[in-house]
């Protein structure tokens, strides 16, 4: 479905992704981990196109599409949400909902009772300002905005981080229903933990360079992992 190609990448003449690989096939889940800067955040933007690889390529479905603009790419079906959710706090759930549509009326009416079906709560405060949600629900707007574009892949940036851990542990269920459903999905985290639990592979990367990868399983009993991510 997706694959990075050994991809250079920066800000400037700063430069934050050094020949970085990876790979994500239909239908799975697969995690990227990392600390603080490492360049997760970084990775998905140069796969939705907001930002551009010096080097390498970025292949949807087996074709390049570097050279598309990032528009572009949402509508082949890449959905990105972003970290922080970046939703528009004084536009009400359900106009923040609709920014997301991508294909025309009908269809965003019928994604949009889709997308209210999945999350009901998101139904129940559809005329509430975005901004008035807690911190999990404007988590969940901001994954359905990003579902209101029919996306193939889903690129998941840090979705737990600022939640209470309760929250944290409905919002895995909610990737894990998502996932279910048949959605493809690349999750940024730094709670390794819990994303190991959710994912069927990862890759661990460090300043910018993938470190490990395995499958969930492969990473979770890694000596590395577990002294200096898990602290075991
Ligand atoms: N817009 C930008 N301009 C300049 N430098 C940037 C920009 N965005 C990120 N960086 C730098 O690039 C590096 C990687 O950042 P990135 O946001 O990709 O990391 P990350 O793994 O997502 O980190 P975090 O866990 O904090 O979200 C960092 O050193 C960061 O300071
Ligand atoms: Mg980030």
């Amino acid at each position: 479905m997706l694959e990075v190609r050994k991809i250079d990448a920066g800000y400037g003449d700063v430069q934050v992704l050094f020949s970085l690989s990876l790979e994500v096939k239909e239908k799975e889940i697969v995690t990227l981990l990392g600390s603080n800067g490492a360049g997760k955040t970084t990775t998905l933007r140069c796969i939705c196109g907001v930002v551009r690889p010096r080097q390498g390529e970025v292949l949807f479905k087996g074709r390049p599409v570097s050279k598309e603009p990032a528009a572009e790419r949402a509508g082949m079906g890449i959905a990105l949400v972003p970290e922080g959710r970046e939703l528009w706090p004084q536009l009400t759930v359900r106009e923040n909902l609709e920014l997301g549509a991508y294909h025309g009326r009908a269809r965003a009416r019928e994604n949009l009772d889709r997308v209210q079906s999945l999350f009901p709560r998101l139904l129940e405060r559809k005329s509430q300002m975005a901004g008035s949600l807690s911190g999990g629900e404007q988590q969940m707007c901001a994954i359905g905005r990003a579902l209101m574009s029919e996306p193939s892949v889903l690129l998941l940036d840090e979705p737990s981080l600022g939640l209470a851990p309760i929250v944290v542990d409905q919002m895995f269920e909610v990737i894990r229903q998502l996932h279910a459903s048949g959605m493809t999905i690349l999750l940024v985290e730094q709670n390794l933990a819990a994303a190991l639990e959710v994912a069927t592979r990862g890759y661990v990367i460090e300043t910018g360079e993938v470190k490990l990868q395995g499958s969930a399983q492969e990473l979770r009993s890694d000596p590395k992992i577990r002294s200096a991510y898990l602290g075991l």
